[in-house]
């Protein structure tokens, strides 16, 4: 982990229509409706959800441990707020390796297909290049996931690569696909 809060992520992004900012203790409740209302919809494709039903303390101490991590200069996770209601979640990862930050995303199922998941990693494209040291940025889809393919694809990022590794979520097929976009040309 990194040292110092000069090393700490960005917490607050606003976007054209969204506001994505990290995730208060005192959000457990908002959390807690919003991943259990998109269970069916987030089981496909996120190795997380396999801890849910999680109660609203453990959802507590969940947003305290992302906020600790943060604060240690590791990854920041952000809640999607449109018009002051939270539609997903996204965040910036240091998981890559030095110089790089992968993007992860999800948007609640009755606001897909409006662009908001786009529109987000647009602006944390933007704000990691933002980021001192960091010349590339990477998201990864499992191959399956057509839907999260279309994010990185449509903002330009290149089709690096495909690693093969044990399926993390029920409809993963396990070749994931890395996506990169360096930072000379980023818009
Ligand atoms: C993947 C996900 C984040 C997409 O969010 P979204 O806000 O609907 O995405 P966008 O509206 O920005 O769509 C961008 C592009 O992705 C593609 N896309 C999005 N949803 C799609 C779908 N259901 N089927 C096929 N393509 C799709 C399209 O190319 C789309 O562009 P278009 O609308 O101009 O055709 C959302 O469906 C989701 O949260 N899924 C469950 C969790 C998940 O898979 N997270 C990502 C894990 S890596």
């Amino acid at each position: 982990m990194i040292d110092g809060a000069d090393d700490r992520l960005p917490e607050r992004i606003q976007t054209p229509r969204l506001l994505l900012r990290r995730w208060q203790h005192d959000e457990a409740s908002m959390l807690d409706n919003l991943v259990e209302s998109n269970v069916k919809h987030l089981r496909p494709w996120m190795p997380w959800i396999k801890f849910e039903p999680q109660t609203v303390s453990e959802r507590v101490t969940l947003i305290e441990t992302w906020t600790r991590e943060w604060e240690d200069g590791g990854d920041v996770v952000l809640g999607t707020f449109l018009d002051g209601f939270a539609i997903g979640s996204c965040g910036l990862h240091r998981r890559v390796g030095p110089g790089a930050l992968d993007i992860g995303y999800w948007i609640a199922d009755d606001h897909t297909r409006r662009g908001f998941a786009t529109e987000a990693t647009s602006a944390l494209t933007t704000t990691a290049f933002g980021v001192a040291g960091i010349e590339r940025v990477e998201v990864h889809t499992d191959e399956a996931n057509e839907a999260s393919a279309g994010v990185p694809a449509k903002l330009g990022f290149r089709r690096d690569r495909v690693i093969q590794r044990a399926p993390e979520a029920p409809a993963e097929s396990g070749r994931l696909i890395i996506w990169t976009m360096a930072k000379a040309d980023w818009r």
